[in-house]
């Protein structure tokens, strides 16, 4: 059965595994790139880990996604799931694990990106027209959404 569970700094190897999965199989969803992080160090796994990060055990985990506080506005980072496990609700879950209620928590997503925006969107995420590049000399473009309502 599917659970949800907080991580703690002592999980780190736990997230060390799930994050470099999401980053080896989803490259153009997040800012961060796998080369970067497999040369990151025990220290360096924990300290992401000094906020929010949920896991959804099945019985391992295979869905994950974070918080952190962007200039007072709580921000969603690292969501993915196992591709083998989508669709099952586990990103909703952790959605609302991690968003504290009636914040404006925001998140960047991959313009091209139309499952994970339709994701969002469903959960009550808007576009707000304002686009970056993924990562510095990308040509990649991700937009700023922001929960409403
Ligand atoms: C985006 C992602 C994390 C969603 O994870 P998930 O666990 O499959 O999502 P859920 O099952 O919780 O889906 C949430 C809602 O979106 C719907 N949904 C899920 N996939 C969908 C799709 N491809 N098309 C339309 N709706 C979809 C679900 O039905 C659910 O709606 P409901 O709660 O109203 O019924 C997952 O697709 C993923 O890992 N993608 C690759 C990495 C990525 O793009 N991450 C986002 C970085 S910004």
């Amino acid at each position: 059965m599917a659970e949800l569970r907080r991580l703690t700094p002592d999980d780190w190897a736990d997230f060390r595994d799930i994050r470099l999965r999401a980053l080896a199989d989803s490259p153009d969803a997040f800012g961060s790139t796998l080369t970067r992080e497999e040369s990151f160090t025990e220290d360096d796994w924990r300290r992401r880990l000094a906020g929010p990060v949920y896991v959804v055990d099945d019985p391992t985990p295979v869905s994950v996604g974070g918080i952190f506080d962007n200039a007072g506005r709580p921000h969603v980072w690292g969501m993915w799931t196992d591709p083998a496990h989508r669709g099952r609700g586990h990103a909703r879950v952790i959605l609302d694990a991690l968003i504290p209620a009636g914040t404006g928590a925001q998140l960047d997503v991959n313009v091209t990106n139309g499952d994970a925006r339709l994701v969002y969107e469903r959960y009550g995420f808007v576009g707000t027209g304002e686009v970056e590049p993924l990562r510095p000399g990308s040509d990649m473009l991700i937009e700023r959404m922001v929960l409403v309502g």
